[in-house]
Order: structure tokens, then sequence, then C-alpha cells
């Protein structure tokens, strides 16, 4: 099945199976109803003070109202940003910015370029990062994190849903750790906001990042969480928007979009047990075809939409090529390091070796994945691996490779 940009959106869509929702999702037609007037009509500076601007400003409110309604936050701790990354660096920043006597930093091994690249050029400016492993299902405990904790700790920074693999951490033992030790916490919850239930009233986080282009909104707005009472420094400088905590105007038809996805997103939380239940029936279908398949992360600590497995003698990125051939979107892991010869840090940290790592890839499905689009990866998938493995020459190196148990 051949594409080309000339065919257009519509033949584009028709004729692609998605199978990529955690690198980013389409633009929901109920979001984009709802910005549109912010691009056509009200497109006044939400800061200026004529009556113009007054929808604007409106506007403004209510999607902050909207994505804290997302987290069961307070509209006031909401600050929109341009994307997930800058929310990251943002509290990243927070940290460089408590002084000399706090140079020391908590990450997992796992996380998102967006928290590690900050994390290792502080390191390069001297400050001190633990990096803490996580187990052979990706998995990291509470007590981890207490056991690393010191006097002058400065933030933990660790992700609630693991993009690749869609591995859960403990998020509230982490953040009640980090509370006792009167310690800051930021969370990237890019992954996991509307897939899991985030409820900052149960949880004490003191810093959460979103990103709006995971939640069918479009990309270039993000938003970070910062509860009442924690310091704060602004990470852009200029003007006073977002009540002087994030200089420059904002990108208000983005902004109306996101909060709209978020609004959508809680109240499709109800249907993940269905996304689930489709994902569950692919592994449990490809398991049942393919010989020597490891499913990467834990059986149930994991989003309910992401699948990360792992085809034993052959190459993820020539398995992805042909599985765009016949028209499935999917890939080996972060959209940023797609093409990247490196295998996954996130999968390396579980202990697969290199070439175990480079012989996996991910498939998210999202609300809009149909039966259909499973059913057609369960007529495909088993045939372009069995030919690949054709090419070289396979024998299973272990049982254990698929000794992660039934996936009921
Ligand atoms: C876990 C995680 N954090 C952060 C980001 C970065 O978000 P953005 O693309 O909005 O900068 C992503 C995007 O892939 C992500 O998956």
């Amino acid at each position: 099945m051949g594409l080309s940009l000339s065919d257009g959106p519509s033949k584009m869509q028709q004729l692609m199976r998605y199978f990529d929702h955690n690198a980013t999702t389409g633009l929901d037609p109920q979001v984009l109803e709802a910005m549109l007037p912010f691009l056509q009509t009200h497109w006044a500076n939400p800061s200026s003070a004529y009556q113009f601007a007054r929808p604007v400003k409106r506007a403004l409110a209510e999607a902050r109202a909207q994505v804290a309604g997302l987290l069961q936050a307070q509209p006031e701790e909401i600050l929109f940003t341009g994307c997930g990354t800058e929310s990251i660096n943002t509290a990243l920043n927070l940290a460089a910015q408590l002084g000399p006597d706090r140079r020391h930093l908590v990450l997992s091994e796992v996380e998102h370029d967006a928290n590690r690249r900050y994390a290792q050029y502080l390191e390069r400016q001297g400050w001190e990062v633990t990096w803490l492993g996580v187990d052979a299902q990706g998995l990291l405990r509470a007590e981890q994190v207490r056991e690393v904790l010191r006097p002058d700790t400065a933030m933990v920074s660790i992700m609630w849903a693991n993009n690749e693999t869609g591995v859960l951490f403990p998020m509230q033992a982490i953040a009640e750790v980090c509370q006792q030790q009167g310690v800051l916490l930021h969370t990237d919850a890019v992954q996991a906001a509307g897939k899991v239930e985030i409820d900052l009233r149960l949880v004490p986080a003191d810093l959460l990042s979103l990103s709006a282009h995971k939640m069918h909104a479009p990309k270039g707005v993000g938003a970070l969480f910062v509860r009442q009472g924690t310091p704060f420094d602004s990470y852009l400088l200029g003007g006073g928007q977002e009540g002087g905590r994030r200089a420059g105007t904002q990108n208000i038809p983005g902004i109306v979009a996101m909060g709209c996805a978020a609004q959508l997103a809680q109240s499709r939380l109800l249907q993940t047990g269905c996304i689930r239940e489709l994902r569950d029936h692919l592994e449990l279908g490809l398991r049942k075809q393919i010989e020597g398949m490891l499913i990467n992360g834990h059986p149930t600590q994991r989003l309910p939409n992401t699948s990360n497995m792992a085809f034993e003698g052959i190459e993820g990125e020539a398995l992805l090529l042909q599985l765009d051939r016949v028209g499935v979107a999917a890939s080996s892991g972060s959209a940023c390091s797609t093409g990247s010869l490196e295998p996954s840090h996130v999968l390396r940290a579980m202990g697969l070796s290199a070439r175990q790592a480079l012989s996996s890839i991910r498939l998210s499905l999202g609300h809009v994945t149909t039966r259909e689009d499973i059913d057609y990866l369960l007529e495909h998938l088993p045939s372009l691996v069995a030919r690949l493995r054709g090419q070289t020459p396979f024998k299973p190196e272990s049982k254990s490779i698929a000794s992660h148990g039934p996936l009921t």
C-alpha cells in the first residue's frame, strides 16, 4: 500500500492503522470546533483591557479550570507552557534556583529525554544526580527514593508513566516519601494524563507536567501544575502573563484546545477498560502466533494502551518499515529518538541486552482504535515477523524470553 502526501489527509487517515498514540494523537473534531473561534474571531490578546479581549480572557480562565479538573487541582495551580518539554525544564530550572545548599537531584534511569537531558546539563554544572534503576519489569519502588534522599536533595523528578513501556510508577507512595522528607517532587505525567486517573488531592506532588498533543489537542501547548505554596521561579522572563510565572503571550487557540481535550479525556477515562481489552487481545493473539516474543514491562502496572514487544531474531526498525508498507504506523519507542540506532535506554535499564532492545517495537492504542485495527495487525504482524526471520537464521534463544506469564 503506497501513500503519498498528494493523497490528502482523509485518504491517508482512512488507509492508515495508527498504533502510535504515545507519540502523538489526532485532533479531536470537538477540540477543533472549540478552538476555531479563537483563530477566526476572538484573536485579541488576553492581556488587553478592552472588551474585545474579554471572551479571550474568559476562554483562558475556562481552559485553566478544565485542565485543573483533569488533575483534581485548583485553576490557579495551572500554568500554560509551549509543550511538555518546557513544563519539565521549568520544573528542573526551579530546582536549580533553590540555592547552593541543594545541588542534588533524583531521577529514574528511564525518564524521557526532556527530563534526562536537563538533569545531565545540571550534572555538567557540578550537580550530583542519583539515577534510580528499575527492575526487569520496569518498576521502581518508593523505598528506592527514600533511600537516596539527602539534606541537599533539591528535587525528585520521576515520571508517572513510561512513554516506551507504559509502566506506571507508584506515584502516591513516592510523593508521600518526598513530602515526609520535605523534598520537592516533580512528575512527568505527559503519558499518564487521560489514560489513568490523576488525583492530586491524594498524590502530594508539588509539580506535574502535561502535554496537549498526547490528548487529541494540537502540538505546541503544555501545562505545568505548581501546587499552591511551592516556591517558583519563572523560566521564561518577559511579560507578566500567567501571573508572572511564564512570560510570553499565550497560545489561546492551543490552550482552549487543551482545556477541551482535558475535559474530554476526563469523560473518556471510563473507556480505558475497552482500550485495555483491545491491547490484551492483541498481545494474547500475537503470543499465540509468534514464538520468541517478549512483552517488555509489567503485565498489569502499565498504561492500558501501551504494548512494547521484543521479537527475538529480528530488528525492530526493519519490522517497523514492513508495517509501514502495509499501512501500520508504529514506532520503536520515543518519537524523539526514532531512527536512532542506539538501543532504548529504557529497555536497557530493564536489563534487556542491546540485541533484545533493538528487536523491540511499541504499539500504542487510543480510544479511536477499533477491533478491526487489532484484527488487521493480528493478520499481518506474525507473517511479517516470520518473513524477516526467514532472512536471518532464527533459533529461539531461550524459553524465558516469553516468560512474563499469560496475559489475560
Ligand atoms: C513522557 C514524556 N515526557 C515528555 C514528552 C515531551 O512532550 P512534548 O512533545 O510536548 O514536548 C513526551 C513526548 O513524547 C513524553 O512522552
